[in-house]
């Protein structure tokens, strides 16, 4: 039998709170609904205490999700703690996540705080949590630097006063794989108490190795993962989801263990968080690149049509990269879209269906036929997007080598009032946005933007992702759809600033 590993997601708080990756609550909820679907045991909404919004977005996760266990991180303070209840009370499953440093340094220079404080801190914290909740994780920061003799007197302390989980995090990615399976090994091993918890890992990447620490850490013991989508998180990332997830199942009689994920949703899950917040992965990246599954190389290229297993040690279909059975074009209907959405394992309420389907209608008309990822691409869209302040009613732009731009758009407020407007620009993009700042009239900054293809070919659709900011602190991200890259570009922006407006009107 082999040893079932609990998945404990930190997209949506670590990974969040990592440089531009930031989400609204809208995209928050899907995302968190994706991971309930993927089959994630644990799923980190956020930090409530760290501003009104992570609390409200907790919350409605708490309230929507039923079945995995939603988690809030909380420092080890009362206001946190309260905080953090508010958000999770309505969860089926709720879990409060208090995290105390342990390491030296953290201690003399962050803290300010001897030893024995943090561990009477960290004690009375959990006691205060356990009023209110019976799953209470805490979380030794910076474990891995710290004295592996106290990190086990903390946790020996915080069992007996309710923990039931006990995370040892290496916050920096300073560890190396054997050093920190060997640490796992010895806190389990030595922690008073350790019958009555689970002890956890949650490894960040900043040498690239958390992947390979969460799987030694596997192997020393450790039966919870800390883990987000695509490794995106503090500085270099956290360890990626889909990667220990894959190494543990294609390799299952090496780890006799594995995780009760839904590997098909993983491919899935990747775009969605992709999606949110506008950050791609890289083409190379493991199990969920563009170029995880591609064979350039003739000689590759012959062993995989004689013999697929020659070069892929996966299947893309055990990812969910489904390969093309049928393109649908404009003569397909929504029972069809449906039904291709439903194999890619994207399942949408009838409102949704609806949005989708009127934009699949526009876009079949002109371009021939859309394959499966045209069709995912168009299901995130329709997905995660804010309801629309502003609304694209029409645009035309000209532009040449001598002349700079020109670009007049026509939008609609959702209030019914009609707004258009032309404004010079040095390219068309730049000429749309200047008219689309004019009509919003507020001062947005456009942080990040970037264009491409969803897939080759002369018709591919072109997509678009932006991230804009209004003060530098409040990040919205947009994506955008078209035959028309220029067009991509508007609706992005658009989507960004409706996003934007969504937030600033709650
Ligand atoms: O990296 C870290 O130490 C953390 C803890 C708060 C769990 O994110
Ligand atoms: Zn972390």
């Amino acid at each position: 039998m082999s040893r079932q590993i609990k998945i404990f997601d930190t997209t949506l708080r670590d990974g969040e709170q990592s440089p531009g990756c930031s989400m609204n609550s809208k995209e928050k909820i899907a995302v968190a609904l994706q991971l309930e679907k993927l089959g994630v045991d644990v799923i980190e909404a956020g930090f409530p205490a760290s501003s009104p919004g992570d609390l409200e977005s907790v919350k409605s996760i708490s309230a929507l999700v039923k079945n995995s266990v939603v988690a809030g991180l909380c420092r080890s303070l009362e206001k946190d703690i309260d905080a953090g209840w508010r958000a999770l009370q309505t969860a089926v499953a709720p879990r409060i996540h208090i995290f105390l440093a342990t390491s030296p340094i953290h201690m003399k220079y962050k803290l300010k705080m001897t030893p024995d404080q943090v561990i009477e801190t960290a004690v009375s914290a959990v006691k205060y949590a356990k009023k209110y909740c019976a799953d209470i994780e805490f979380s030794a920061e910076d474990a891995s630097r710290s004295d592996p003799d106290f990190v086990c007197k903390v946790f020996g302390a915080v069992i007996a006063a309710g923990a039931t989980i006990v995370n040892a995090p290496d916050t920096v990615g300073y560890a190396m794989p054997d050093e920190f399976g060997r640490f796992v090994a010895y806190i389990n091993e030595h922690t008073p108490g350790m019958e009555k918890a689970a002890l956890s890992v949650h490894a960040h990447n900043d040498l690239g190795l958390a992947v390979a620490n969460s799987l030694t850490a596997i192997q020393a013991g450790a039966v919870q993962i800390e883990c987000t989508i695509n490794g995106i998180g503090e500085r270099a990332g956290n360890a990626s989801l889909e990667e220990i997830v894959m190494a543990l199942r294609v390799r299952k009689s090496y780890w006799n263990a594995d995780t009760r994920i839904d590997a098909a949703q993983l491919y899935n899950t990747s775009r969605i968080v992709t999606q949110a917040t506008g950050v791609k992965v890289q083409p190379h990246k493991a199990v969920v690149g563009e170029n995880a599954f591609a064979h350039e190389a003739g000689i590759h290229q012959h062993g995989i049509l004689e013999n697929r297993a020659t070069y892929e040690i996966m299947t893309p279909e055990s990812v969910g990269l489904t390969q093309n059975v049928m393109a649908l074009g404009k003569h397909s209907g929504k029972h069809a879209l449906n039904d291709r959405l439903r194999r890619l394992g994207v399942t949408v309420d009838g409102e949704t269906l609806e949005r989708i389907f009127s934009e699949f209608k526009l876009l079949a008309d002109k371009k021939k036929t859309l394959n499966d990822r045209d069709i995912e691409a168009l299901a995130r869209n329709a997905s995660a997007a804010a309801p629309e302040t502003w609304k694209l009613l029409q645009w035309s732009v000209s532009s040449g080598s001598s002349l700079g731009a020109t670009c007049t758009i026509q939008l609609q407020h959702k209030s019914g009032e009609f707004h258009k407007t032309a404004a010079l620009g040095d390219g068309p993009i730049d000429a749309a946005f200047n008219v689309i700042d004019q009509i919003i009239n507020r001062d947005v900054t456009l942080e990040a933007f970037e264009i491409g293809a969803i897939t080759g070919g002369e018709d591919a659709l072109g997509e678009t992702y932006v991230r804009i900011t209004l003060d530098g602190v409040r990040r919205w991200n947009g994506h955008g759809i078209s035959v028309d890259i220029v067009e991509s570009a508007i609706k992005a922006y658009l989507a960004a600033i409706n996003s934007m407006e969504w937030d600033l009107g709650k």
